[in-house]
């Protein structure tokens, strides 16, 4: 088992297609965005933190965007799905990827979302490929930050937007809790949200937003494990109890650590400046 699958949301993947079979679906049959969005977005806030994006990074044209750490495959899908965009969808995880390739299939955007399995450390594209580069909680698993910042900003053309949502450290926070947090949520570098823009910043970013997500996302992950917890004999029936229980651990273990005040987030935009 690879290192990032002690995190338990990584397991049991297949759970999104038990939620598709209690809508009646069958393995090949064709699906909508909107039909999968409950299930698809492994983030926070869903489909509405999809929109905040493409309103920051602006949809004018047929942009090319890039994804990092696309997971099933939802924001790819429902960026192509509401704007001109054509999407590269970078997942590392092959069990994710292959899901997430045969559901884009199914909604009929292959054309629109590139799927493409491999790291964004090792991604081979010529420099000013993308008009824009998005993630939702995927750079807090990267360890060399200097060097992902350094790749993102060859992969873009002047004037192009750097986009994430990410994890955070709220405070400095001891060697046992980082342990706990490597192992609940594989995660890797955890930065201060000043010590993230000073990255930015240092990578030769411009950063237009830089907004706490904190307070929010602490109350999002509260309100989710309570809604797990009262739904639990419907997901025992339809997921069976090695998947509920690890996602219950999973769940648990996210919001222990925000609500102790050691794990928060942010949304931070920035451009590379133009030639
Ligand atoms: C929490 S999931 C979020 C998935 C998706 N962004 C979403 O919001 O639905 C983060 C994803 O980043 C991927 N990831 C982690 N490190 C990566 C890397 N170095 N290159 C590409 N993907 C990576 C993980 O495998 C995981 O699927």
């Amino acid at each position: 088992m690879s290192a990032i699958k002690t995190m338990k949301l990584y397991q049991h993947v297949e759970r999104i297609y038990r939620e598709l079979g209690e809508l009646g679906k069958n393995a090949d049959d064709p699906l909508t965005v909107e039909e999968l969005s409950a299930f698809d977005q492994l983030h926070y806030h869903g489909t509405q933190a999809l929109d905040i994006a493409m309103a920051m990074v602006g949809v004018e044209g047929e942009p090319r965007w890039l994804e990092i750490g696309s997971g099933l495959g939802g924001p790819a899908r429902y960026l192509a799905a509401y704007s001109d965009a054509r999407v590269t969808a970078l997942e590392l995880q092959a069990d994710q990827h292959e899901i997430a390739t045969s559901l884009t299939a199914r909604c009929g955007l292959a054309d629109r979302v590139e799927h493409v399995r491999g790291d964004i450390l090792d991604f081979e594209r010529p420099e000013g490929s993308y008009d824009a580069i998005l993630s939702w909680l995927s750079l807090y698993h990267i360890k060399y930050r200097p060097l992902l910042l350094e790749r993102c900003r060859q992969l873009l053309a002047p004037g192009g937007r750097f986009y994430t949502e990410d994890l955070t450290a709220r405070r400095d926070i001891d060697e046992a809790h980082m342990q706990e947090l490597e192992r609940d949520l594989y995660a890797i570098t955890l930065r201060r949200i000043d010590q993230y823009r000073q990255d930015l910043e240092n990578a030769g970013f411009v950063v237009e937003t830089c907004q706490s997500m904190s307070s929010s996302w602490a109350e999002f992950v509260r309100v989710r494990l309570a809604k797990f917890r009262a739904d639990r004999a419907r997901h025992l029936r339809v997921h069976g109890e090695a998947a509920v229980n690890a996602m219950t651990d999973f769940y648990s273990a996210v919001n222990r650590h925000f609500q102790a005040g050691r794990l928060g987030g942010l949304r931070l935009c920035a451009v590379k400046p133009g030639d």
